[in-house]
């Protein structure tokens, strides 16, 4: 995505001077504020009617900057997990939750003593995050408990017309970081599948001598991890084969629309959340969406469908 150089400025200044911005990355639109300003990052719960104790993720241009915001002594290994993830992949789809470095804002950690920290893969959010003088605090830019935002129309849609958009195109991930804990002494948790799938960090931990096992679940709390959550206003039912379940509800006069994944995860991923806000202004009664096979992606597009269930609009009618 070609940056406007101007917009890119334009938008630095908004976020040196306190303000509240809404800028892509790879895998949803942020809604950013610079994360050393405590009176900035606390607009943003106001923006998104997000509870003030949810922590936010800090979003960094470089990896060399961790350590402004890390605690390393604290860390189980001093540090050596975290760069080799680091150095395997970022910049991309993936959070790492470390102990805080002493001068973190509570306002960033919702008061917790570690920091979730992340390099996005999307030049314009890296070349924003560097043209503001440092890290980005952002949640999604939706509001608390909706669909996340993969293109500007949608942050418009979700906060308004006044908040200032680094419009970067539609995200090619589609879903949110997948988050790993790096402070338990026992190793690594996954707190939040996403869009780097569980199989690759494994590997990457077995590269470094750890036994070839699923990831744990970590026990930290993460909101996104709410059991209602990315949760569109129509009715929504989960089955794997979305057009079986529709035809009979048709033929007894429902309205269904089907969100169907066509075979490729990577795909339905980018797609699933413009879909899932489009069908919901479609005036259906039910919308049913297909489950993908539990690998790679598709715990990610997974998770989220099941919490999507939870907070839509009306109980489904359980499956038959
Ligand atoms: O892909 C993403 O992660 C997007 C883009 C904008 O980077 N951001 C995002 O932010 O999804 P948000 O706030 O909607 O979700 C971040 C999740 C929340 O569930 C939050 O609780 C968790 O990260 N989190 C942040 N810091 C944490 C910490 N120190 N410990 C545990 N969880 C943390
Ligand atoms: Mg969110």
């Amino acid at each position: 995505m070609p940056a406007d150089p101007s917009a890119l400025a334009a938008v630095a200044a908004a976020l040196r001077a306190g303000q509240l911005v809404a800028f892509p990355t790879e895998t949803v639109y942020g809604l950013g504020a610079r994360a050393s300003d405590p009176l900035a990052v606390r607009q943003i719960f106001a923006a998104k009617g997000r509870p003030v104790d949810h922590p936010l993720i800090v979003h960094l241009a470089d990896a060399a900057e961790v350590e402004a915001w890390v605690d390393r002594g604290r860390l189980p290994d001093g540090g050596a997990t975290l760069d080799a993830l680091a150095a395997t992949f970022w910049p991309g789809p993936l959070t790492l939750v470390v102990p805080r470095a002493p001068g973190v804002p509570d306002e960033v950690t919702g008061g917790m003593d570690t920091v979730g920290l992340r390099v996005p893969a999307h030049p314009l959010a890296r070349a924003l995050i560097a043209a503001a003088g440092g890290g980005l605090a952002a949640p999604s830019a939706n509001r608390f408990g909706r669909v996340s935002p993969t293109t500007a129309a949608h942050v418009r849609a979700e906060l308004g017309p006044d908040l200032l958009i680094l419009d970067g195109g539609p995200c090619a991930v589609g879903v949110e970081s997948t988050i790993l804990d790096l402070c338990d002494p026992e190793g690594p948790a996954l707190l939040r599948p996403g869009g780097l799938p569980a199989e690759a960090l494994v590997a990457a931990l077995v590269a470094r001598g750890r036994p070839p096992l699923p990831l744990p679940v970590g026990r930290r709390r993460a909101s996104g991890t709410l059991a209602a959550h990315y949760a569109p206003r129509t009715a929504l039912r989960l089955a794997a084969d979305p057009e079986a379940e529709a035809a009979p509800l048709r033929a007894a006069g429902h309205r269904v629309a089907t969100l169907r994944s066509g075979g490729d995860l990577a795909a339905y991923a980018q797609r699933l959340y413009a879909e899932l806000r489009a069908l919901d202004l479609a005036g259906v009664d039910l919308l049913i969406a297909e489950l993908a096979p539990e690998l790679g992606l598709g715990a990610a597009i997974n998770d989220r469908l099941r919490r999507a269930v939870v907070g839509s609009g009306g109980a489904p009618e359980p499956a038959a």
